[in-house]
């Protein structure tokens, strides 16, 4: 509070090697580029371990096992970032005489020291820094009148852990606030992380887009950054680019000029500065595209691409039903889309599917284009829950983000999942949330069991390398995540799921949280409805995220029995794992007696007597409801014969996605040595209907929902 800023000599100086300086650094870094560039394209090593050294002099050589914080993966939590102003220009040609893109760019970080400490560990990959007057490659000043920043003793890059290091002379003053200034340069290399370039051919010229990908790692890479998703802070972006290319990024255009650098006239736009976010959320692009937009509810919307495929139409469909959908995601999170604008862009070359970059989504362009006359229905129905998934992220995610990697299950579960309640919306006559079963469930059924699976949930210590971030990224985290959240929204109810879930964004906007954190607000909001559970929100939800597999769940109809055991595809399989939940989970049960919906049922233990499932003459059980629960379900003989004897007289008694279920089911406990095989094929005869009932060329969706 009332502290004024103070200009030290050090922001003097900075000041005129930014301005009068800029040439000379461009031209420096070119070489300086060329000269790095056979460095860092080496596998990263590891540095000295400790000792320090010039950032372009450090030799790789294997380092003794050290406690130093640099040798650690994650950041000390002596510092924390508030703001970045970060400037970056892309150059879309290479250097002259090379077949090397760079960029180049300038930073200051604002951050504040929270404990005491004489080391300043920021992110960095692969980036080059040119060097002040006193021999380093970042300056530091602090930013209250009353303490002088400590001067910089040495500087390192440590390589294998990905930190710019920085030694100091004193200690930075716990509460004061400091900033690091750093030019730097760093490769636009077509590796399709960090600031990297897409190239394609249009009208017959080769093309460069200047574009970011930096989840879960990569800002670092294009910029010093302290790279963890709990640093939150604003950042402030400028892009310096050719006049004529337009310059896109997380904000709003604040303004926009014409600069000279060097010989040559550039155009400079700054970025609104954003709101509190991750750096993994960030997002740069400068190119050549064109776009079209509309206004939904006072959020302007956009989507770029190429200019022929704009000009062909192809992103008319993405812009039509962003607005609907962002609409959607407000009322069920109960919060205002916190962002003026929402731009979607698709790009030539681009890793994933899509990133959901705040204010900025990336596409790869099957994700996003849509062409009357070429794609198919599967490209347009992938292009709704694609678009669903990444804006549901802007809540869950952007908004509220989990504090470490260890929970990205829930991060991209929870998109998984309400992606077809958003899809749905836009097109509410695709029955589209029945795909779920099919796309996320059956996908990850097959993997989750085999021995070789593993919990949804890592512990935050096992999640430390980039590496092993990436890896988190697997059907596991995607599809059961989505699946068991799908359950859970099930037996709470929709309603109780989104309570719970706006409390939950109310309290940690702008904030982080951890997996526990939803199911408090989960359980909060049971307790309030009266909602009767077995168990807290937690103890359910534990044995289904802590332990890998799934059950299956065997009905005995003749006695009323019900028990539940791992489900493994290869019964000759050794599970070496230890469960904490003995492979045991509490089950829901939504079933049906004959076609008559019945009273939901919880299995909470191996076995159990459930009365009202001891049926007589010719009724049947059918468990597990349009497989809104994680598990399989077998039956005695009996009950088999006569759900047989429906799906071959009366199958319409039985919901579209159960008729699936029982073929899916059966083949795979038939698989399992669960059941005979001979049994698994009789499930398929009463598929012959599906020609008595509808002959010729029906529609797909009425062909496909009386199967
Ligand atoms: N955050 C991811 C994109 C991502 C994936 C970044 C892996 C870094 C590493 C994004 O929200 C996502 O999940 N995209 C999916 C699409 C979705 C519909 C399942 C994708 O890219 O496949
Ligand atoms: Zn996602």
């Amino acid at each position: 509070m009332g502290k004024g800023f103070y200009i030290s000599k050090a922001v003097g100086i900075v000041g005129v090697i930014l301005g009068a300086g800029a040439l000379a650094t461009i031209i420096a870094l070119s070489v300086v580029y060329s000269q790095e560039k056979a460095k860092n394209n080496a596998d990263p090593s590891p540095t000295d371990g400790g000792t320090t050294s010039s950032p372009t002099t450090s030799s790789p050589t294997t380092p003794a096992p050290s406690n130093n914080p640099w040798d650690k993966y994650r950041l000390p939590t002596s510092l924390m970032p508030e703001s970045y102003n970060v400037s970056l220009q892309p150059r879309l040609t290479p250097v002259n005489g090379t077949e090397f893109y760079i960029f180049t760019g300038e930073s200051t970080v604002e951050f504040v020291c929270v404990e005491e400490t004489d080391l300043i560990l920021i992110h960095s990959h692969k980036l080059n820094y040119s060097q002040f007057e006193n021999g380093q490659p970042a300056m530091l000043v602090s930013l209250d009148t009353a303490v002088e920043a400590p001067s910089i003793k040495s500087t390192q890059m440590q390589t294998v852990t990905q930190y710019l290091v920085i030694h100091l002379n004193g200690k930075l003053v716990k509460g004061q606030r400091y900033r690091l200034y750093t030019i730097f340069t760093g490769e636009l290399a077509d590796d399709l992380g960090g600031f990297y370039r897409s190239v394609f051919d249009e009208d017959g010229v080769t093309k460069v887009v200047a574009t970011t990908q930096m989840q879960p790692t990569h800002a670092r890479k294009a910029f010093p950054c302290f790279d963890e998703p709990a640093m939150k802070a604003v950042f402030n972006i400028t892009l310096i680019h050719d006049i004529g290319t337009v310059a896109l990024s997380n904000g709003e255009e604040k303004e926009s000029s014409q600069i000279s650098v060097g010989d040559k006239m550039m155009q400079r736009t700054v970025f609104e500065p954003t709101l509190k976010m991750s750096t993994y959320l960030l997002a740069f692009i400068v190119s050549d595209f064109a776009s079209i937009s509309n206004i939904s509810d006072n959020v302007s919307i956009r989507i770029f691409a190429r200019k022929t495929a704009i000009a062909a139409g192809q992103g008319q469909y993405a812009l039509d039903i962003t607005g609907p959908i962002l609409n959607f995601f407000e009322q069920y999170y109960n919060y205002k889309y916190p962002l003026p604008k929402s731009d979607q862009v698709a790009l030539p070359d681009f890793n994933a599917g899509a990133m959901e970059n705040w204010g900025l989504i990336t596409y790869r362009e099957t994700a996003l284009l849509y062409d009357e006359a070429f794609s198919s229905n599967s490209n347009r129905e992938r292009i709704a829950t694609i678009i669903a998934h990444e804006l549901a992220h802007m809540w869950f995610g952007n908004l509220v983000t989990l504090r470490w990697w260890n929970d990205l299950w829930l991060n991209e579960g929870f998109a998984s999942y309400v992606e077809y309640l958003g899809a749905d919306k836009a097109e509410p006559t695709w029955n589209v949330k029945d795909l779920i079963v099919l796309s996320d469930v059956h996908r990850v059924f097959a993997v989750d069991a085999l021995t070789s699976s593993h919990p949804l949930s890592s512990k935050e210590e096992d999640v430390q390398t980039p590496a092993q971030i990436s890896e988190l990224f697997d059907a596991i985290s995607y599809s059961k995540g989505a699946a068991v959240l799908r359950m859970l929204s099930d037996f709470l109810t929709e309603d109780v799921f989104t309570k719970g879930l706006q409390t939950y964004l109310a309290e940690f906007a702008f904030g982080t949280a951890v997996y526990t954190d939803l199911w408090s607000h989960l359980d909060e909001a049971a307790r309030l409805n009266e909602t009767e559970l077995p168990a807290p929100v937690p103890d359910i939800m534990n044995t289904w995220v802590l332990q890998m597999g799934f059950p299956v769940i065997t009905i005995n109809t003749t006695a009323g029995h019900v028990s539940q055991q791992h489900f493994l595809l290869d019964p000759n399989s050794n599970v070496t794992a230890v469960s904490p939940y003995n492979y045991e989970w509490i089950v829901p049960i939504k079933w049906m007696k004959t076609g008559v919906i019945q009273k939901p049922e919880w299995l909470e233990t191996k076995s159990a007597t459930i009365n009202a499932m001891k049926v007589t003459a010719d009724d049947w059980v059918l468990a597990n409801l349009n497989v809104v629960g994680y598990y399989r379900v077998n039956y005695d003989q009996g009950n088999w014969d006569r759900l047989l004897r429906a799906l071959n007289t009366n199958h319409m008694d039985i919901p579209v996605i159960n008729r699936a279920q029982l073929v899916d089911d059966a083949f795979n406990l038939a698989r399992a040595q669960i059941i005979p095989t001979v049994l698994a094929l009789s499930v398929t005869k009463y598929l012959y209907r599906r020609q008595i009932i509808c002959p010729g060329n029906r529609p797909s969706t009425t062909w496909t929902s009386s199967i």
